[in-house]
């Protein structure tokens, strides 16, 4: 590409070069990996049980989830609107219970908490993963039971971990030197003994997105294992008498599908549990596997199977410690998307629709980024479909994008929707249970949207929509 400078010392002719400033034209359409776009779907009306809600389907052309037509539930509602199929988002959770029958499966609440989503994972038996003051509320609100919640977090305030120890919570998860020193304080303070991990940095390269990849050793996350931070750790935690160091724990990312790092961070974290049995005489009882398997969010993506990987890390952790003479430790694990990922649709009504001849047509939505903002922050994939009504118009190339200022406000950078459709059609974005509600914002003022469970053909809000008033509300 020729570049050229504009406004150069005794520049007099346009033809001079920016370094910044390019003309504007088809380049970025050049710029697009060259696998995109995706190729046009067989079916352009078709709903991927990997990747739709376990209870989806078409009735009459409309989708319906758990029994709900979408125009129903549009109707009732409005948009866009966050659709839960609940049973869902249950089955899935009594899929890792029977996974981890002899462990324990704690939800990560990140990936959508509101005091009904936690009341779902209470009712099926599961904990609770916080990693804030705020998590933690809603949780208690609820009556969540305090031992079966743990706690996160790579920088707690003295008062988030001050309510952690009153609240009696199961685990905290120590992140940083200070973190055990305060919580050595507070221990002293409440005359409780707190239940005490060691969040380890196993040093596992994931294959996933830089942001959401946690076990490498340059970031924020952990005590590092190659450095001895983390055996140091255990030091400290086990020279404070009023805490109970009872295990370990290791978080090596997130939207994970390639098992390996799972399972040699649990062969390295079941080897730190030997070295500290063979240093301080002391078998800690419990490894924390962490969460980050991911989900199908496009055809052709593959998942994990829950069970086979529990087999895989059992067997592992189980080898390690076994050879070691020691007994198997107990495993946690806490999914976060794999359990709320699929359960969740956003229903958007289409706005505007703009072809831009010989490249795509943009199909502009009343949502975007302040519901959504996977697509801008991690090159998020997702699948879309055509809801209101089934079509057999031809496929056209399309971008579904919001109503925010932005050019980056994208909610499915490529994808292909039926040619006929209309200003006024319902579409639906599959996969949007997981991070997308948790990670809404304002931008533009623009009210976050309502939550909605459906089930057995009934829908309940769970979350009611926000109002200007809410968006006014607390300025002066
Ligand atoms: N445990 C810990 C300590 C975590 O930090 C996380 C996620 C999880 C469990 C659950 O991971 P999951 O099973 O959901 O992958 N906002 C990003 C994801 C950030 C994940 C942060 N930690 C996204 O939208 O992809």
């Amino acid at each position: 590409m020729v570049i050229r400078l504009i406004g150069a010392a005794g520049s007099d002719s346009l033809d001079r070069v920016s370094r910044f400033a390019h003309p504007a034209g088809d380049r970025h359409a050049e710029v697009l990996p060259e696998e995109r776009p995706p190729h046009a779907p067989a079916d352009l009306n078709g709903l991927d049980p990997h990747i739709w809600p376990r209870t989806a389907g078409r009735d009459g052309g409309a989708v319906t989830i758990g029994g709900a037509d979408v125009r129903d539930l549009v109707a009732e509602h409005g948009t866009p609107l966050y659709v839960v199929d609940e049973e869902d988002f249950r089955s899935r959770c009594r899929d890792y219970r029977e996974a981890y029958a002899d462990g324990d499966v704690h939800y990560a609440g990140k990936a959508f908490l509101c005091r009904e989503t936690a009341r779902w994972v209470m009712q099926e038996g599961l904990g609770l993963d916080v990693c804030s003051g705020g998590e933690l509320a809603v949780a208690l609100s609820v009556g969540f039971p305090p031992e079966r919640i743990t706690m996160h977090g790579n920088n707690k305030s003295l008062a988030e971990l001050e309510r952690a120890v009153e609240a009696g919570v199961g685990h905290i998860v120590a992140d940083s030197f200070e973190e055990i020193a305060r919580l050595g304080f507070l221990a002293d303070r409440h005359g409780r003994r707190p239940r005490v991990m060691i969040r380890v940095t196993v040093g596992v390269e994931a294959h996933t997105h830089e942001f959401i990849a946690t076990a490498h050793d340059d970031q924020k996350f952990g005590f590092s294992l190659g450095s001895g931070a983390a055996a140091e750790a255990a030091r400290r935690v086990l020279a404070l008498p009023q805490l109970e160091l009872v295990g370990l724990h290791s978080h090596i990312g997130s939207q994970i599908t390639d098992t390996a790092g799972f399972e040699v961070a649990a062969r390295r974290l079941a080897t730190l549990l030997v070295q500290i049995k063979e240093e301080h005489g002391v078998v800690l009882p419990e490894l924390d596997l962490g969460g980050g398997y991911g989900i199908p969010y496009v055809e052709g993506d593959t998942a994990p199977d829950v069970k086979v990987i529990a087999d895989g890390l059992r067997e592992i952790v189980a080898r390690v410690a076994e050879s070691a003479g020691l007994p198997v430790p107990r495993l946690t694990v806490e999914p976060g998307r794999s359990i709320a990922g699929r359960a969740g649709v956003t229903l958007y009504e289409v706005g505007t629709i703009k072809d831009v001849e010989g490249l795509r047509t943009y199909v502009s939505v009343d949502g975007g980024m302040s519901d959504n903002i996977r697509t801008a922050l991690y090159g998020a994939e997702y699948t879309a479909r055509l809801a209101s009504r089934e079509s057999d118009a031809e496929p056209m190339l399309s971008r579904l994008v919001g109503k925010h200022c932005e050019s980056g406000d994208m909610v499915v950078r490529d994808l292909w929707l039926p040619a006929d459709l209309a200003t006024g059609d319902l579409v639906a974005v599959a996969g949007t249970g997981a991070y997308c509600r948790s990670l809404a914002n304002n931008y533009n003022y623009l009210p976050k949207p309502a939550v909605v469970a459906v089930r057995d053909g009934e829908s309940r809000v769970i979350v009611r929509r926000e109002t200007e008033e809410d968006l006014l509300r607390g300025q002066l």
